[in-house]
């Protein structure tokens, strides 16, 4: 069914749950590669990365999934109308002759996220409030009714795109931001966005090494585990646990009026039957030095139920050695930013003692932070450096391989 023909490019709303469509799933700097590889992997066509987005096609099935089981997506979004606009009222005319009594009844209720960016629309609310005007206006003029707003949990949220007079409106499919897994119980000061974490271990080759870790057996370390995110993102893969398996609250789909409870029961169970699949028989550890911080990380993993893959253990980093064997080690140290170090320097160059003087050639480590002057305290030099953000910090992802003699770095500063 197309929804709109008389203008703009439009695309199709996808009723039947085998009709292809197009559709976006938005990420998180330098993490558009690992998405793509995902959304390839659980069926996807036409993959195609943009920045901090990934295009690509597939029917209401594929939409169910990606939905369900993506780690590194923050929402999965449904293009429906695109068209030029080069003033507010040319917007409000094109969104006015959109048939948006195809999508939403008069009882239904909806809100609008905008992003506009160029010189003609340079009020992203101003845009949105526009859009919403030209819709509730369509219902009242037709119908005399018209659906309401709501900020909380409408029936559908749209988000409105403008790039210079390009205009694009879509449905966000996930409702609830995508790295709201729904595991965390308790939080330490500055716990890791899921879906950051999730990628960074994912651009550490996480996922590749447990896939073949029958032949090649791998354990996970995480020195500064605080409420344990890593630890849990990196379980839930060693596991096959879909991303969203201990959401709550459901998504976006689910409201629409499109929604087949069949389809949707059918591709999680399809996906819940593959948990355990994955013939992991390494070790996943995490340390804290604070106790607090590691009875919250303990009550995760245990509403998880992956206390028993976990071991956990409250200490200095620098007192503590990795498992034995092929280790990967991912960490999230402090920046200074949220929890305040007496003097960060210092304890980067512990951290950078502790990779040559504890971990051995068996061990990869990486590391994020956002502190540049204490990054060249470790000592060590990367041999990877990724830029990637945290919240509102511009960070680095840094890769140190350690090798054989003394446990110290072939590349020393
Ligand atoms: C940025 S937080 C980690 C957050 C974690 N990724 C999460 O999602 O909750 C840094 C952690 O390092 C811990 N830490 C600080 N100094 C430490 C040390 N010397 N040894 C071990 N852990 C330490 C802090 O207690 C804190 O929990």
């Amino acid at each position: 069914m197309i929804i709109q023909k008389e203008h703009g490019k439009v695309v199709t709303p996808g009723t039947s749950p085998r009709e292809k469509f197009k559709m976006v799933a938005k990420t998180m700097v330098s993490l558009e590669e690992v998405l793509a590889d995902e959304l390839t992997a659980l069926g996807a066509e036409n993959v195609v990365p943009l920045t901090r987005a990934v295009e690509f096609e597939g029917d209401m099935r594929l939409l169910y999934r990606v939905n369900y089981c993506c780690r590194t997506a923050l929402a999965i979004l449904k293009p429906f109308a695109e068209f030029e606009a080069n003033n507010e009222q040319e917007l409000y005319d094109q969104v006015y002759k959109i048939r948006w009594e195809k999508i939403l009844d008069c009882d239904g209720t909806f809100m609008i996220d905008s992003t506009t960016s160029g010189e003609i629309f340079t009020h992203s609310y101003y845009a949105a409030l526009k859009t919403k005007d030209a819709i509730v206006d369509r219902f009242r003029r037709n119908f005399g009714k018209r659906p309401s707003i709501d900020t909380e949990q409408p029936q559908y949220k749209f988000n409105l795109h403008i790039r210079d007079n390009r205009v694009t409106l879509l449905m966000n499919a996930s409702g609830d931001s995508l790295h709201k897994r729904g595991y965390r119980q308790g939080v330490g000061v500055a716990p890791i966005n899921e879906v950051l974490a999730a990628g960074l271990l994912k651009i550490a080759g996480w996922d590749k090494a447990i896939a073949q870790s029958h032949n090649n057996a791998i354990n996970f370390y995480d020195p500064m585990c605080g409420s344990g995110t890593m630890l849990i993102e990196a379980a839930m893969m060693a596991n096959n646990i879909p991303a969203q398996y201990y959401r709550s609250g459901g998504f976006g789909f689910m409201r629409w009026k499109e929604f087949n409870l069949g389809e949707w029961k059918s591709v999680k169970n399809e996906e819940d039957r593959k948990i355990g699949s994955i013939d992991f028989e390494g070790e996943i550890w995490g340390n804290d030095i604070d106790e607090q911080v590691i009875q919250q990380c303990e009550k995760n993993l245990e509403y998880t139920k992956l206390h028993h893959d976990v071991m956990l253990h409250i200490g200095d980093f620098a007192e503590q050695d990795p498992p034995e064997g092929h280790t990967l080690i991912v960490t999230n140290p402090p920046y200074g930013e949220r929890i305040k170090v007496e003097d960060l320097n210092a304890m980067y160059t512990q951290l950078g003692d502790t990779f040559k003087q504890r971990y051995g050639k068996d061990c990869e480590v990486w590391l994020i932070t956002s502190d540049f002057e204490a990054m060249k305290h470790i000592g060590l030099h990367p041999s990877k450096k990724i830029p990637v953000q945290n919240g509102s910090l511009d960070c680095r992802f840094l890769k140190f391989e350690l090798y054989e003699g003394s446990k110290k770095a072939k590349y020393q500063e």
